[in-house]
């Protein structure tokens, strides 16, 4: 027989620690819509999905969720459902519509009256300052492949730190800046769509380098109850043989995906041997200037982990060169994700996330983790004004349990966010792909609450799993 206290919970449910937090984390770009209001100045990903082809159906930011005017209806629902945190980016084009110089004061009322709201309903805010929605006036200067833009970006960043701060206290510069650099500069699936090895790595370095001087910056700035970090999407490599080959295959992807961004920001600067793997370097000696890899090394007080699913690499014929995102890796080859898949034809092995929470903690153990995102996209039916959406809700429920694993083993796991608290525009492929654990309907804007939210919001009130 197991107890059972009088809210139904018995005593074999896996408990997660004390001021464990429980939330949902949006983005900009893919949830405010309202891209010409307010003097907001044109990014990157305005120009990207208005190009044919680009973006599946030709979908994009506008209007998405129509949040910047629907707001306050967003964070009612959050309330509802008794969410501790939000993760919301700033979008800089709507604060620096040109990227640099004058600020767009509505611009920064908009994020002002975001975080009163979400502090008068009880909700704490956690602010990115980049997801992706680079001022397309610095692309046209070259944008992240430019070094300027990350000071630019330092800049930026200080002036929104200055405005919120006083009530927004957890604070992240950039959102996976991997798929900045190389979904953005070499696979060219995302903005701004160009497909150049050598830019990517030094959009790569330039991202690292915008965010240690912004650390620096919001350090100066900051009190001893800020929080900083960095998001990264870190993804465990796995492969079927243990020989030397698959070692090797293992390594290599590792190397790239994981520990290129990672190595440095843990002050043990780029990893020799991706860089000895990689044949398109080009004037990488130059990039890199003295004092670099000490500002990307600024101490972080916590980082935070997109984590969907493990990734999947086989040995190839060693003239054989991966295409795509990660070109000129040789002998290695990405192999399909494995089922049962997500909607989306992602892969489902919550195991992998306990790995990596496990791997991050081993990495740097000092160093508190909150996964900032997790979630699934399936195609959701409204039946009878619920939406019973069990996959999504069981990928939740697995990944939750992952978490609680890692925990148990000695990870340092602070919080979890479910992505996403609205479905929204998933960039390359539109809204073809629905993460949110709200139901938005596109025609009308209604929102919906699914079952997978229920079930956050039962996770958030009782800070534990049912066994
Ligand atoms: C990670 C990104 O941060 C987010 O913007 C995106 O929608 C999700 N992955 C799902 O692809």
């Amino acid at each position: 027989m197991t107890a059972t206290d009088p809210a139904g919970l018995v005593d074999s449910d896996l408990v997660f620690p004390p001021g464990f937090f429980w939330g949902a984390a949006t983005a900009a770009f893919q949830i405010e819509g309202a891209v010409t209001a307010d003097g907001r100045g044109q990014s990157i990903w305005d120009t990207f999905s208005a190009t044919p082809g680009k973006v599946l159906n030709g979908d994009t930011g506008d209007p998405a969720c129509d949040h910047y005017h629907r707001y306050r209806e967003d964070v009612a629902l959050m309330a509802e459902l008794g969410l501790e945190v939000y993760r919301f980016s700033v979008s800089w084009p709507r604060i620096q519509p040109t990227g640099s110089g004058r600020v767009e004061s509505r611009g920064l009322d908009f994020y002002d009256r975001l975080v009163d709201e979400l502090l008068a309903q009880g909700i704490r805010p956690m602010a990115t300052l980049y997801h992706w929605d680079l001022p397309q006036a610095l692309e046209d200067k070259g944008g992240w492949v430019n070094r300027d833009t990350a000071q630019r970006f330092a800049e930026y960043s200080s002036i929104v730190f200055s405005a919120l701060s006083d009530r927004v206290r957890t604070w992240s510069t950039l959102n996976e800046p991997w798929c900045s650099a190389f979904l953005g500069y070499c696979g060219g699936i995302h903005a701004p769509g160009i497909t150049d090895p050598a830019a990517s790595l030094k959009a790569a370095h330039h991202l690292l380098l915008g965010h240690g001087l912004a650390m620096q910056a919001l350090r100066a700035q900051s009190q001893p109850d800020h929080t900083l970090s960095i998001v990264l999407n870190l993804s465990p490599v796995w492969t079927d043989g243990v020989d030397h080959e698959h070692r090797e295959a293992v390594r290599k992807v590792d190397g790239l995906q994981n520990r290129l961004l990672l190595d440095p920001l843990l002050g043990r600067g780029y990893p020799a041997d991706v860089l000895a793997d990689v044949d398109w370097l080009g004037d990488w000696e130059m990039v890199i200037r003295d004092g670099d890899m000490d500002a990307i090394a600024t101490p972080i007080d916590w980082l935070g982990v997109n984590f969907y699913q493990p990734t999947w690499v086989a040995p190839a014929d060693p003239a054989f060169v991966t295409p795509g995102n990660m070109p000129g890796l040789k002998g290695v080859e990405m192999l399909p994700p494995r089922g049962p898949l997500t909607g989306f034809g992602w892969g489902q092995q919550a195991d992998a996330l306990t790995e990596l929470l496990l791997w991050l903690h081993n990495q740097a153990p000092k160093t508190p983790i909150v996964v900032t995102e997790n979630g699934s996209s399936f195609p959701d039916r409204i039946v009878g004004g619920a939406i019973m959406d069990t996959e999504r809700t069981q990928y939740l429920l697995n990944h939750v349990r992952a978490v609680h694993t890692a925990i148990t083993n000695g990870a340092d796991v602070r919080g979890y966010l479910a992505w996403s608290l609205l479905d929204n525009f998933e960039w390359a492929v539109g809204y073809s792909q629905r993460f949110g654990i709200i139901h938005v309907d596109f025609e009308t804007q209604k929102r919906t609450i699914k079952q997978s939210a229920q079930t956050l919001a039962t996770l958030a009130r009782t800070n534990r799993l049912p066994a």
